[in-house]
């Protein structure tokens, strides 16, 4: 069953997902050659903290496993869940991946973009630009009455047709109460096929796509996802709610005021600047 977001909860969802927008904006605000991935985790953590809030990344469980940073922190060949460390520098040419999921009032907000650590190859940024605009086609069909493989359809034919590969292992999903929730949003697949939309849906919908081919492997951390061609990767999400009136995404950084000042950043939050993805 895919959960029906009712009033309070759509109420909570949006401050949830107002959260995860504004942090994540100002994590990107603070990526630049020379930081560790270590100390950009460090700094999602506190920011995450600074609104009330917790990660829902911090001691997530597949398995027997925790996930032990507070963000996922994904550079060049590594796809997704990328955990922070001390030794991963970050220099010119690189891409990041951060994703930040939070819990605020029992509800979860979820997205993520890439960005470019100063100067990068033209094939990466593209790579870059058509990631962020198979999420936007992507959302573009959550509408009610569609079908969740419009979703899918979309993002894949676009990628495709632009020549890279729409990474399979890993889909999108609901995302409410709990971090992970029905339905699975793949990546690829048939138009008209899988769970129809309905009013009052929260969906978590994020392309991974790599320069070369689709192919992944987890890393012996058991976590970190990366290529297998060794090839750069993207990933953009937003949570969005499909609405009567057309798909409404949730994860757009606004004005929230911390409710400690627990952060240490001097990075200022301008609505005008968020780029919207
Ligand atoms: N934020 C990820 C997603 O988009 C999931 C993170 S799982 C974790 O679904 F274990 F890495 F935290
Ligand atoms: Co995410
Ligand atoms: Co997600």
């Amino acid at each position: 069953m895919i959960p029906i977001k009712d009033r309070e909860a759509i109420s909570r969802m949006r401050e949830s997902c107002a959260i995860a927008a504004t942090v994540l904006h100002r994590l990107r605000a603070l990526v630049q050659p020379g930081i560790s991935t270590f100390d950009l985790d460090q700094a999602g953590r506190d920011l995450i903290s600074s609104y009330g809030a917790r990660s829902a990344d911090y001691g997530y469980e597949i398995g027997s496993r925790r996930f032990p940073a507070y963000t996922c922190l994904s550079v060049n060949e590594e796809v997704v869940h990328g955990i922070g460390s001390l030794k991963r520098i970050l220099h010119d040419g690189d891409i990041i991946s951060l994703d930040v999921t939070v819990e605020a009032n029992g509800y979860i907000g979820d997205n993520a973009i890439t960005v470019p650590v100063g100067a990068i190859d033209p094939q990466v940024a593209r790579l870059l630009q058509t990631t962020e605009e198979a999420l936007q086609l992507g959302i573009r069909q959550a509408q009610v009455g569609h079908r969740i493989g419009d979703i899918s359809h979309a993002i894949q034919t676009f990628v495709e047709t632009r020549g890279f590969g729409v990474v399979r292992d890993l889909v999108g999903h609901g995302v409410g109460r709990t971090m992970h929730e029905e339905p699975q949003i793949p990546n690829f697949g048939r138009r008209g096929k899988g769970e129809e939309i309905k009013p009052g849906m929260t969906l978590a919908i994020e392309p991974m796509v790599n320069l070369g081919t689709y192919r992944v492997k987890t890393l012996a951390d058991g976590w970190t996802v990366v290529t297998a061609d060794g090839l750069p990767s993207a990933h953009f999400e937003h949570t969005v709610l499909t609405a009567e009136k057309g798909p409404e995404i949730l994860t757009i950084a606004r004005l929230v005021s911390p409710s400690t000042s627990a952060t240490s950043s001097t990075t200022s939050l301008s609505q005008t600047t968020t780029k919207s993805v």
